[in-house]
């Protein structure tokens, strides 16, 4: 059932490219300069109306959630406020019939979450929900829906289903900014021909399984690991950090990149892991200057950069590369690494990877 894989995490983070097809199968017309999204009906006239989008979710959903504000606002210029599902629903949220209500959940199950979407329904808003399982609650009671056809998710670790969470928000942002004519020909395309690449640059990535292995091995005796990003790659670290702290024990945080000096630089000193996505190159130089802020304190620094990009070599202790893409989309291959990290960091602790302490797969209970 593992497919010879030691571990159902293992075997998930190995059909990323698959679950990458999957998922979008269909569902980029290029001559059209389309989207199609079956089960979502947002007219034009709807979205004219629409004041804000709000996305609520928990846990790796709730960080796709703000890789998709990042991308939703970039392409669309609609406002976009992430939450947590536990926070949101009992905060009086400020939603209305002129707010769309993004929910993401895997499971579709999830308590909080679920309850996020009542609320918002209740309030007049309507509804459009990211979810993994076909008839599953989330599924039935959303007004609009897209699936990620990652396939059964049995780790406890959310890995595949986060990485097509990622698809369907960028998804979402074309089929709104196409509608609403904010976006052209040009860049709708250099965007979904980018996408159609995502399948075998994942495989790459996976092709450097070793490397990112012997890396993890370096820091799993480690009591703290910190990993610092901009932008895109802020959400990207939050996810990382999670990644690695819920299936190794190991305490991880994250931090945008900017906020290292105004607090956390206090803890780095020799031989403290940070992990420092650069993916995105107009923020590289302010990154960089954040690196070397942890080196001059004698840190152990692991870059993730795209290839191609030998500068951030001279600055750091270890590289690992990604395949380049469009920047919107740098988030869905950069979280296999940041995966396998954390998995084989939990491994090298003889951790339960599928079943971490205290956790269960779908919090159904508040
Ligand atoms: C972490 C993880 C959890 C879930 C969260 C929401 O790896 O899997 O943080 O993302 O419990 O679950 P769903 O998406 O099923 O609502």
């Amino acid at each position: 059932e593992k497919g010879g894989y030691p571990h159902f995490m293992l075997k998930e983070i190995h059909e990323q490219p698959k679950a990458f097809k999957d998922t979008m199968a269909g569902r980029i017309l290029p001559e059209k300069g389309e989207i199609k999204l079956d089960d979502v009906h947002l007219s034009k006239e709807y979205l004219q109306g629409i004041k804000k989008i709000f996305i609520v979710a928990c846990g790796t959903a709730y960080h796709a959630g703000m890789v998709g504000k990042y991308v939703i606002e970039k392409l669309t210029r609609v406002p976009v406020e992430v939450d947590i599902a536990s926070e949101f629903r009992y905060r009086d949220p400020m939603i209305d019939k002129n707010t769309l209500v993004i929910i993401i959940s895997q499971s579709g199950e999830t308590a909080d979450t679920l309850a996020a979407l009542r609320e918002s329904k209740k309030l007049g808003a309507r509804v459009l929900a990211i979810t993994n399982v076909v008839g599953s609650s989330v599924s039935r009671e959303a007004d609009d829906i897209i699936y990620t056809w990652a396939g059964p998710e049995i780790a406890v670790a959310s890995t595949k289903a986060y990485s097509t969470q990622l698809i369907a928000l960028d998804f979402i942002a074309l089929y709104i900014a196409r509608t609403l004519g904010r976006i052209c020909e040009k860049d709708f395309q250099e965007i979904t021909s980018a996408m159609k690449n995502l399948p075998d640059q994942a495989k790459i990535i996976l092709g450097h399984e070793d490397k990112i292995k012997s890396l993890a091995q370096k820091f799993f005796d480690r009591e703290d690991v910190f990993y610092i990003g901009r932008g895109l790659d802020y959400p990207l670290s939050l996810e990382g950090a999670l990644k690695l702290k819920e299936i190794s024990y190991i305490h991880a945080e994250a931090y945008a990149a900017g906020e290292l000096k105004h607090g956390t630089l206090a803890l780095i000193e020799e031989g403290v892991p940070v992990i420092a996505p650069v993916t995105q190159e107009h923020l590289f130089e302010k990154t960089l200057s954040n690196i070397k802020e942890v080196k001059a304190r004698e840190g152990f620094v692991v870059a993730l950069a795209n290839e191609g990009n030998e500068e951030i070599k001279k600055s750091v202790d270890d590289v690992i590369y990604i395949p380049k893409t469009h920047p919107i989309l740098t988030p869905i291959l950069a979280v296999i690494p940041m995966q396998l990290l954390a998995y084989y960091a939990a491994v090298a602790r003889g951790c339960d990877v599928d079943k971490p302490r205290n956790l269960a797969k779908s919090v159904t209970v508040e």
